[in-house]
């Protein structure tokens, strides 16, 4: 969606002022435009996501994932887990974690809840900016 906006290939992020026109583009050094229709690349888009979850599905293995919305710094994975699913819970608190895998922000380079507000908006998630690590308007 972040994509299909009328803006510059550098300004994805930050954008202030709708680009109507051609520009000079910093990115790739040359004379680009910005998008006038949402179609070609939401068809690209659209096929890239079905080859991407049927390929997915060649390899999915029997695992299990449950996902939980809090703050990195501060959440008890165990307490939250066995809230929602007791039992899984209770095996994490007896077997413990083994590592985490992470996907940390930009630290100081990006306001996460401004670019995805659309989706806070579509999904009625519940925004939470003041837990957010490291937003560019600090
Ligand atoms: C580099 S992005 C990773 C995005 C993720 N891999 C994905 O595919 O959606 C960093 C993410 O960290 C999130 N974040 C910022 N502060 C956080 C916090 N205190 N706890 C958990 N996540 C946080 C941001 O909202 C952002 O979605």
């Amino acid at each position: 969606m972040r994509s299909y906006r009328a803006t510059t290939h550098a300004d994805l992020g930050t954008l202030k002022e709708p680009t109507n026109r051609t520009y000079y583009c910093k990115k790739h050094g040359k004379i680009c435009k910005p998008l006038f229709s949402i179609a070609g690349w939401w068809k690209r888009y659209v096929k890239d996501t079905v080859k991407r979850i049927s390929e997915f599905n060649k390899i999915r293995t029997d695992t299990f994932q449950k996902c939980l919305a809090g703050d990195s710094r501060t959440i008890n994975i165990e307490r939250e887990i066995k809230k929602k699913l007791f039992a899984f819970g209770t095996l994490i608190e007896k077997n413990k974690i083994d590592g985490i895998f992470s996907s940390p922000p930009y630290v100081g380079l990006i306001n996460y809840h401004e670019q995805h507000a659309y989706a806070y908006e579509l999904f009625g998630v519940e925004r939470k900016d003041f837990t957010e690590i490291g937003p560019l308007y600090k």
